[in-house]
């Protein structure tokens, strides 16, 4: 009897089967966005201490040849911004500010405490930029931003000129933004050192859009050191998708936070 039902539910099993109706769609995953290459895999560093993390990449380190080779890039990210994060998640350990972001601890840092500063800076930057690069080439602006962009600069090819220009003819070891600035206008403006827009020491003050770091040691170890043409090629990575989720962020609840 046993043997006879075991029979019928296999039957009944494989008329099931057979029925496309009851067939399930099947996600396959995608496959891992990180290829084999000669250098380490960004994943494998990790900041010590809390509450700063390093900001994922998904991306290897020799994806943009003609922008930053894999080898400085994988200095900048594996040792100066894990540096700058280690510091930080010390420092506001110490001053017993683990609960507050980095763009508030930003805005709240006493000028004259310049170590702080630079850790709270250099992890910010860091994080903007590398967050703001992708694989993707040749992404454009959102029309809210474009419009923006259009109304401040005349055009997307006006601002990113005049952004390359500011760039090239800035000396010393800098950070060049476009930002959102406190009067709800577009603007580019350099900071010194690891300072940015957020800090009472900057001269245009406002909410970070896009960041490029002029330090040399963002670019220097490449073959052919030229700042022209790290600044000209910055644009081919830019992933502008993101720089607009800020804009319509800051732009739709408010601008300030
Ligand atoms: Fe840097």
């Amino acid at each position: 009897m046993i043997k006879h039902i075991l029979m019928a539910l296999c039957f009944l099993s494989l008329l099931s089967c057979n029925d496309n109706s009851n067939l399930v769609e099947v996600q396959i995953p995608e496959p891992e966005v990180i290829v084999q290459t000669n250098f380490a895999d960004p994943r494998s560093f990790k900041a010590t201490g809390l509450p700063f993390k390093l900001s994922p990449v998904e991306y290897s380190f020799d994806t943009f040849p003609d922008f930053i080779d894999g080898k400085t890039f994988e200095f900048h990210y594996s040792n100066i911004y894990l540096s700058y994060t280690n510091n930080l998640n010390k420092q506001v350990t110490e001053k017993n500010w683990e609960t507050k972001k980095a763009s508030q601890i930003c805005k709240e840092i006493n000028p004259e405490d310049t170590t702080f500063l630079n850790f709270a800076g250099g992890y910010y930057n860091h994080s903007l930029f590398f967050e703001t690069l992708s694989p993707k080439k040749d992404t454009n602006p959102s029309e809210s931003l474009n419009n923006a962009i259009d109304e401040n600069f005349g055009s997307v090819e006006n601002f990113k000129k005049q952004f390359i220009l500011k760039g090239i003819n800035t000396k010393g070891s800098n950070w060049i933004w476009l930002v959102l600035n406190n009067d709800q206008k577009l603007e580019i403006t350099i900071t010194l050192n690891e300072e940015n827009p957020l800090m009472q020491k900057s001269t245009v003050k406002g909410f970070p859009l896009l960041c490029l770091d002029l330090w040399e040691h963002a670019y220097l170890l490449n073959n052919n050191p030229s700042k022209k043409n790290y600044i000209e090629a910055f644009f081919t990575y830019v992933d502008w998708n993101k720089v607009s989720e800020r804009y319509e962020q800051l732009t739709a609840v408010n601008p300030q936070s």
